[in-house]
């Protein structure tokens, strides 16, 4: 889950490096570390922390100097975040230095083995026997570094992204992939390497993704040669044209990414379903679909799998799903769903929905259900991300990059890809009339505007914010369509503000939370006009009798929650089914301005990582 980061060209690495680890940030920032080749050696700094730790450590210490580097933010899973098990790391002899990002599962076997042999070990981690490993094969062997490489990777189980050089020649590393993601930038006489391209962006468009058990000689003076670990296949690169640009991936006078991303809501819901949802010929066109609509159409079941707020947007899709196409729909959490033999065969389709495309429990999912013969189709918003590749067929959600640790965007133009798709679905099975599909069509184009109307609410939801903000639990209930709302409210606000909360269907409560409320209990009701509204609202009096406090997310011009709420948050009228792109919005607020308020790192939040490569 670490981020990581090499260069080789013209230019001096360290800033190319630096900058890029601070894009990479998101993937972990437990410690950062540069090694860099300065012309006679290689000149190391690495500390536990954030980049900008680095940055102060490593002006301190040494000149960085040198065009030919590699670096590394981790998320630690062998050994403590500490100085030493920060990456890079050497080989016993020094002259081999290597970042990885991922787990070697059978490091401790291979560590024994290297001890009986001499090799000694400074630090906890696996990636310093991955590393011996290689120093050990290379001279055994006389093997080049590439080789040597392979050779290693061969006797490996488990995940990386790895970028490996040698100061006996260098003007060349080496890279390899394995279930975690690694591009190569292809500049004008220069190289670079990243677990994503947000390092490059400004250097070169031109991107080549390595895939699942392929590795790189990436060197200055050949061109880019990349084979297949397993059975040295040279494999011609495949140089993609980048779409994001810069200003996409910085913070454009936002305070947080997250706020960024809250507020981009209306964009990313636009362009996801630009180009798809066609109100004036009244068609949805998803080419995933259109290819692949019989094995939709003859599924007896879709089983949705995915993680955190991304299963969150599936059970939201279980609702709108079932309603409108009328088969059964299951939501799994994908690292559930792996391990329990599920009973799958080639009727069911399955749906794998993950934000960054990398989640390694939905990969594991995915693979488990293609195994069993399903069809699996992803919805992802990483472009070229390990899952959209894995996946028989599936649609992006057109977000833009999300680099708040915290998923906002994501979150509702998922939403907004599964409701077309379920609209889709139901017009060619026949399970919605004409009247009401075109009906849906015109709501859902009219989302975007909707959205920015409820972005107005923030100087409220701040007000709020600083009423509870030091309080210790958080209730949120919704029902319907919007319970899965009242789950993601409660996710956002323990993520990034450390809050206790939790998700209920409204009428849940009485079967025990009821019990927690007292005065200084805050509770965020969703009430909006819609079939179960009563309902809730008794909801809301059970919760006032007991001294709670309310706060709801009701639909304009509400009278009834007005009078009893301690406060209201209004978002304007829309389809049921369609509620959740803009009740869950004031959640996101709320829960941003609390984090604030109590002074959290509302990025980067403490233990999580952007995207979770660990099972
Ligand atoms: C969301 O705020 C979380 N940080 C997390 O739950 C996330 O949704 C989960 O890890 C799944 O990630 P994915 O969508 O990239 O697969
Ligand atoms: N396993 C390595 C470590 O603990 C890399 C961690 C990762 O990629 O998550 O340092």
């Amino acid at each position: 889950m670490c981020g990581i980061v090499g260069y080789i060209g013209h230019r001096d690495a360290y800033p190319v490096i630096l900058k890029g680890l601070q894009r990479l940030e998101y993937r972990g920032y437990d410690s950062a570390g540069i090694a860099l080749y300065d012309g006679l050696e290689i000149k190391l700094s690495k500390t536990k922390g954030k980049v900008a730790d680095l940055e102060l450590k490593f002006s301190q210490q040494i000149e960085p100097k040198g065009s030919l580097g590699i670096g590394h933010t981790r998320w630690a899973t062998h050994g403590i975040p500490n100085d030493t098990n920060s990456h890079p790391h050497f080989s016993n002899s020094g002259d081999l230095v290597i970042i990885h990002n991922g787990i070697i599962e059978n490091y401790e076997a291979l560590k024994q083995e290297l001890i009986k042999r001499g090799y000694h070990f400074s630090s906890d981690t696996d990636t310093e026997v991955l590393i011996n490993l290689i120093e050990d094969i290379q001279k055994n062997n006389g093997l080049k570094l590439g080789k040597a490489v392979q050779v290693a990777l061969n006797q490996v189980i488990g995940a990386y992204a790895i970028a490996v050089f040698d100061i006996k020649k260098p003007n060349e590393i080496v890279a390899a992939r394995l279930g975690s993601p690694l591009a190569i930038g292809v500049g004008e006489g220069e190289f670079f390497i990243a677990s994503d391209a947000s390092p490059f962006l400004e250097y070169t468009n031109n991107a080549v993704y390595l895939e699942d058990e392929e590795m790189a000689i990436i060197s200055l003076h050949n061109p880019l040669n990349i084979r297949k670990i397993k059975d040295d296949r040279l494999v011609s690169p495949y140089v993609q044209e980048l779409k994001i640009n810069l200003e996409q991936i910085e913070k454009g006078g936002y305070d947080h990414f997250m706020l960024k991303e809250i507020f981009e809501q209306p964009h990313a819901i636009k362009d996801t379903y630009r180009g798809r949802l066609l109100t004036d010929e009244g068609i949805i066109k998803m080419a995933g679909i259109e290819d692949h609509m019989a094995k939709f159409l003859n599924a007896n079941r879709i089983i949705i799998v995915a993680c955190g707020t991304s299963w969150h947007a599936g059970l939201v899709a279980e609702y709108i799903i079932e309603e409108l196409v009328r088969v059964p729909v299951e939501v799994e959490y994908a690292s559930e769903f792996r391990y329990r033999n599920p009973v799958i065969d080639n009727s069911d389709v399955v749906i794998a929905i993950s934000q960054s495309g990398e989640t390694a429990d939905t990969l594991a999912a995915i693979k488990l259900a293609k195994e069993k013969g399903a069809f699996v189709f992803g919805v992802c918003n990483v472009v070229g991300s390990s899952i959209s590749r894995e996946t028989d067929a599936g649609a992006y959600t057109h977000a833009g990059p999300e680099i708040g640790v915290a998923s906002t965007k994501a979150f509702t133009t998922q939403i907004t890809v599964l409701t077309l798709i379920a609209l889709r679905l139901a017009k060619a099975k026949g399970t919605i009339s004409n009247t009401d599909f075109r009906a849906h069509l015109v709501e859902l184009e009219m989302i975007p505007k909707k959205v920015e109307e409820v972005l107005k609410s923030e100087t409220l939801t701040k007000e709020i914010a600083a009423i509870y903000k030091d309080v210790s639990n958080f209730l949120y209930l919704g029902r319907g369509f919007n319970f899965p709302v009242a789950l993601e409210g409660a996710l956002k606000l323990k993520e990034i503000s450390y809050i206790h909360a939790e998700g209920y269907p409204a009428a849940e409560m009485k079967h025990g939370p009821i019990a927690l409320i007292d005065e200084n209990m805050p509770i965020a009701v969703i009430a909006t006009k819609y079939g179960h509204y009563e309902k809730v609202v008794s909801n809301i009096q059970e919760i006032k009798s007991r001294k709670g406090k309310i706060i709801a997310v009701v639909t304009k011009g509400d009278t009834q929650v007005k009078g009893i709420a301690d406060h209201v948050i209004e978002i304007p009228e829309t389809i049921e089914l369609l509620s959740p792109l803009l009740t869950t919005i004031p959640l996101q607020l709320l829960s941003y301005h609390i984090a604030v308020m109590l002074d959290k790192n509302v990025d980067q939040p403490r233990n999580l990582a952007k995207s979770v490569t660990v099972e």
